[in-house]
């Protein structure tokens, strides 16, 4: 069993390649933001309450976030391994998703960031906000204040993985392929 998180500012590719990586190692993917977003849709009190907070480009509550991953995990007990996109994001996160490997028997093995200047992610944001209408990805101002949630409260966490001798990181610019290779190699040594 091998359990990633795929780390990097909105924009970096953790989705796109989140979606090769579950194939290729047959794990089960968990991104809190398309939990959030699938909640947002159907119209849910989760979904309502996520919406203040995203709309802005800010982290969702802790507790409220936590809760939902653990749900998440709960409903895969059946999962080979899995590969956590866009949690965690803060260190109560970080924390909470420990103490949950460490109650089932499971560890995290590594957190992959993929790395790419601002100007790259801003531009395929706001090339993506175009044709999926997120709300997040419409101006440059909500994007950058995605970036400064991100440098506050989720930057941080690199010194957490550091720590446990589980942190890596990518270069997140180049083709899809290329950067599906780029994690595999670090998922190799693992
Ligand atoms: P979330 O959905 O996680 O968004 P994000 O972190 O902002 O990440 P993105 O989906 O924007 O980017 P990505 O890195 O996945 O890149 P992608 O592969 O899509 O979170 C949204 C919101 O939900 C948060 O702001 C927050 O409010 C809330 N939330 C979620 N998790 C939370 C948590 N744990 N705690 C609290 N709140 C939480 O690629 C981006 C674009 O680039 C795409 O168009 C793609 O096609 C393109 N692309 C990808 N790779 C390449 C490449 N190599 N070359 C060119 N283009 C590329």
């Amino acid at each position: 069993m091998i359990n990633l998180v795929l780390f990097g500012k909105p924009g970096a590719g953790k989705g796109t390649q989140a979606n090769f990586l579950k194939e290729k190692y047959n794990l089960k993917h968990i991104s809190t933001g398309d939990v959030f977003r699938f909640n947002i849709k159907n119209g849910t009190e989760l979904g309502t309450l996520a919406k203040s907070y995203i709309d802005k480009g800010e982290l969702v509550p802790d507790e409220v976030t936590i809760n939902m991953l653990k749900a998440e995990v709960e409903k895969n007990p059946e999962a080979s391994g899995f590969i956590f996109d866009g949690f965690p994001r803060t260190n109560a996160q970080a924390e909470a998703l420990d103490h949950l490997m460490e109650e089932k028997d499971m560890k995290i093995h590594a957190t992959i960031a993929l790395e790419a200047d601002d100007e790259v992610l801003i531009k395929r944001l706001l090339e993506r906000g175009k044709v999926s209408g997120r709300s997040d990805d419409q101006d440059e101002s909500k994007i950058r204040n995605r970036f400064d949630e991100y440098n506050e409260k989720t930057a941080p966490l690199m010194e957490y993985y550091k720590e446990q001798n589980k942190f890596h990181s990518v270069n997140g610019i180049g083709t899809i392929e290329d950067i599906t290779e780029r994690l595999s190699k670090v998922i190799a040594t693992l």
